[in-house]
C-alpha cells in the first residue's frame, strides 16, 4: 500500500515525481521521499516524515535538479514512519523504492552486514540497494545485478531503482504488487498504477508477475521471471488525467457519499436494459443451472458486500454461498472443485489477499468472477469474468460509493442467476427489477438525513464505544457501519447479528453504550423489534434506523429514529448503508481526525 513513481529522461525529474506521488498519496502517507541523479550522476535524496506537502517544502528549500529519479509515499510495514525509514533507501551506488515486504530480509541483512555493509534503517527495503550494490561491486552491470538480486528476494514487492552515474537508466520489477510503465515523448515513467502516470501519458504497459523492466529515454525492455525478453501490450488508459477534486465538499469522503445516487445509477445501467426493463447479465462462462455452490471472497468493506450478496444469491438463485475473508480463504485449505464459481470483490482490484485468493482459486480450476472498480487492475486483467462497478475513482480511504456500487452489481448478479436457474418467476423478476431501478432516487432521498446524522454524531463524539445490530442483510450493513465508524473516528465500534445479543454482548448494554439498530420493514422486523426491546429494558440507548412503518411500530419505545424510504426488503441494504456512512463521517469530522486519510490505513492494501 505504498506508492512508487519513477522517470527517466525529463528536464525536471523532481517535479514529475512529486506530481505522481500526489496522485498516489491516498495509498499510504506515513512518509515520502525522492532520489534524483544530479548532473554529475550522484544520487541526491530528499525524504520527509508525514505527507507529501512536507517533502515539497523540503525541496523548495533544497531543490534537486536532474532528469532521472524515483519517488515513494509510504505506509509503514517494517520500521516506524520516520525520515530514516522513509524511502528511497540508498547506498552511494543504488537507490530503491519498494512496495510490499521482503520476507527474508533478516537473513539477507545478516549476510550483508557480515560482508561489511552498514545499514542505516530498520526497514526490510534497505536490503535491496545494499544487495544490488554488493553485486555491482563484484563486477555485475546494473541490469545483471538486479536480475541476480531478484532471485534472492522472497515475498511480494514492486521496485523502482536508479544507479549512480547512470542518468539514462531506470529499472522496475513486479512480484505481487502492481507496477505500470508510462510511455512518454523521449522519456519513460514507472508507477504503482496508472493513476500516477496519467498526468504525463495515457499510454500504459502493465507489468506481469515476475517481470523486470529496463527503461531508458528510448523505451523499455521487459524480462519475464525466467529472464527471457518479452513484450507486454501497450494500451491507452481510460483513467482521466484530471486530478480528482472534492467537488466543493470538505472531504473526498463526503463527496463520494453524495455521488452515490449517480454512480449507483451508472453501475446499474451496465446491467439494466432500459428498453426491456430487465437485468441482463453478461454472457457467463459457466452454466448457472449446473452450479451447486458459489464462493465469495474479499476483504473489509468489500467482504461485507459479499455477505449481503450471500443472502441475495441464496434467496433468489437458491444457490448455497460460502463467504470467506480473503486472508483466511487460501490458508484454510477448503476443498475446491474445478468448475465451481468464485466471486472476488475488490474496489482497487489490487488487494494482495484478495488477488492471491483469486489466483489460488484459478489454479484450482475454479471460474473466477471479479467485481472491481478499477478497470485496469490486476484482478480485472486476470479474472475469467469482470463485473465492473462504475463508482469512478474513490479517493477517500474509507470506502463508500464503491461499496454501494458493489451491492447493486451483486444484486444484478443474483437476479441474473435466479432467472437463469428458473428460481424466480417473471412477476418476482419484474418486481425486483423495478425496485432496483428505483434505488438511485431512493438513495438520493436518504441523503436528506445528512443533518439528522450530524446531530446524532454530536452525541457520539465522546462515547467509548458504539454497538451496531441488524438481522438478515441488515447484519452485514451493521458490520460495515461499525467498520466505517471505527476506521475514521478511532472510536471502538462493533456489530452483531441482533439475535446474538442475548448470547453475551447484551452484558455490555447500559446507558453509556449507544446501539445503532438497523431495522427495515420485512420478515425479520418483528424479531429485531424484540431485540430492541431487550436493549431498552436494560436502559440501553437505541438509535433506530428504519422506515415509516418501523418508526410507527416502535414510536413508544425509541426516541432517536431515522426514517428512510420504504423499499422492497431485497434492496434495503443499498439504502441503509448511507446513514451509517454519514454517522461515521460526521463523528470523525467532529473528532477532528483525518477523514480522507485516517491514521495507520491506506486505500489499497497491497501487502498480505
Ligand atoms: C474500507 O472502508 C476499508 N478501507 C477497507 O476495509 C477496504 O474495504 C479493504 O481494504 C478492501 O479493499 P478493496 O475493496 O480495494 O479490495
Amino acid at each position: 500500500m505504498c506508492g512508487i513513481v519513477g522517470v527517466v529522461g525529463v528536464a525536471d525529474a523532481a517535479a514529475v515525481l512529486i506530481e505522481g506521488l500526489r496522485r498516489l498519496e491516498y495509498r499510504g502517507y506515513d512518509s515520502a521521499g525522492i532520489a534524483v541523479l544530479d548532473a554529475e550522476g550522484r544520487i541526491e535524496r530528499r525524504r520527509a516524515e508525514g505527507r507529501i506537502a512536507r517533502l515539497e517544502a523540503l525541496l523548495a528549500e533544497r531543490p534537486v535538479p536532474g532528469m532521472t529519479g524515483i519517488g515513494h509515499t509510504r505506509w509503514a510495514t517494517h520500521g516506524a514512519p520516520t525520515e530514516a525509514n522513509a524511502h528511497p533507501h540508498a547506498t552511494g551506488r543504488v537507490a530503491a523504492v519498494h512496495n510490499g515486504i521482503i520476507e527474508n530480509y533478516r537473513d539477507l541483512r545478516a549476510e550483508l552486514q557480515a560482508a561489511g555493509r552498514v545499514f542505516a534503517s530498520q526497514t526490510d527495503t534497505e536490503v535491496i540497494p545494499q544487495l544490488i550494490t554488493a553485486l555491482i561491486e563484484q563486477g555485475l552491470a546494473p541490469v545483471e545485478a538486479c536480475k541476480a538480486a531478484l532471485k534472492r528476494f522472497e515475498g511480494a514487492f514492486a521496485l523502482g531503482l536508479v544507479f549512480a552515474g547512470e542518468q539514462e537508466l531506470l529499472i522496475g520489477a513486479r512480484r505481487g504488487s502492481p507496477l505500470a510503465v508510462g510511455h512518454g515523448e523521449g522519456c519513460m515513467y514507472l508507477g504503482s498504477d496508472a493513476m500516477a502516470l496519467v498526468p504525463f501519458t495515457r499510454e500504459i504497459t502493465y507489468l506481469d508477475e515476475g517481470d523486470m523492466v529496463v527503461l531508458t529515454r528510448a523505451g523499455m525492455t521487459i524480462y519475464d521471471a525466467g529472464g527471457a525478453e518479452v513484450v507486454r501490450p501497450r494500451r491507452r488508459t481510460e483513467l482521466s488525467s484530471g486530478a480528482v477534486g472534492k467537488g466543493g465538499h470538505r472531504h473526498y469522503m463526503l463527496k463520494e457519499i453524495y455521488e452515490q445516487p449517480a454512480v449507483i445509477g451508472d453501475s446499474l445501467r451496465t446491467y439494466l436494459d432500459p428498453g426491456r426493463g430487465t437485468i441482463e447479465m453478461k454472457e457467463m462462462p459457466f452454466d448457472p443451472k449446473a452450479l451447486t455452490r458459489m464462493m465469495i471472497v474479499a476483504c473489509g468493506t468489500s467482504a461485507y458486500a459479499g455477505m449481503v450478496a450471500k443472502y441475495w444469491v441464496e434467496q433468489l438463485a437458491r444457490l448455497p454461498v460460502d463467504v470467506d475473508i480473503a486472508s483466511e480463504f487460501r490458508y484454510r485449505d477448503t476443498p475446491l472443485i474445478p468448475g465451481e464459481v468464485a466471486v472476488f470483490i475488490s474496489q482497487s482490484g489490487e488487494t494482495a489477499d484478495t488477488l492471491a485468493a483469486m489466483r489460488h482459486a484459478k489454479a484450482a480450476g475454479l471460474i473466477t468472477i471479479a467485481v472491481v472498480n478499477v478497470p485496469e487492475s490486476s484482478m480485472a486483467r486476470e479474472a475469467d469474468l469482470v463485473l465492473r462497478t462504475k463508482a469512478g475513482p474513490e479517493i477517500g480511504v474509507a470506502s463508500t460509493k464503491a461499496f454501494t456500487c458493489q451491492l447493486v452489481t451483486l444484486a444484478c448478479l443474483a437476479i441474473g442467476l435466479g432467472r437463469a436457474r428458473g428460481t424466480i418467476d417473471a412477476a418476482r423478476d419484474q418486481k425486483l427489477t423495478q425496485a432496483i431501478a428505483e434505488v438511485p432516487s431512493r438513495v438520493a432521498d436518504v441523503l436528506n438525513n445528512d443533518d439528522r446524522m450530524r446531530s446524532i454524531a454530536e452525541s457520539l463524539v465522546h462515547v467509548t464505544g458504539v454497538l451496531y445490530v441488524g438481522r438478515g442483510t441488515a447484519f452485514p450493513i451493521a458490520l460495515e457501519g461499525a467498520l466505517k465508524f471505527k476506521e475514521i473516528s478511532y472510536i471502538h465500534a462493533e456489530a452483531y447479528a441482533a439475535g446474538e445479543l442475548k448470547h453475551g454482548p447484551i452484558a455490555l448494554i447500559d446507558d453509556g453504550l449507544p446501539v445503532v439498530a438497523l431495522a427495515p420493514s420485512g420478515p425479520l422486523f418483528e424479531k429485531t423489534a424484540s431485540n430492541i426491546e431487550e436493549i431498552v429494558a436494560r436502559r440501553g440507548r437505541v438509535i433506530l434506523i428504519t422506515d415509516e412503518a418501523g418508526a410507527g411500530r416502535l414510536a413508544d419505545l425509541v426516541a432517536e429514529v431515522v426514517v428512510l424510504p420504504t423499499v422492497d426488503p431485497v434492496v434495503a441494504p443499498l439504502l441503509y448503508a448511507l446513514p451509517v456512512q454519514l454517522l461515521a463521517y460526521h463523528t470523525a469530522v467532529l473528532k477532528g481526525t483525518d477523514v480522507d486519510q485516517p491514521r495507520n490505513l491506506a486505500k489499497s492494501v497491497t501487502v498480505e
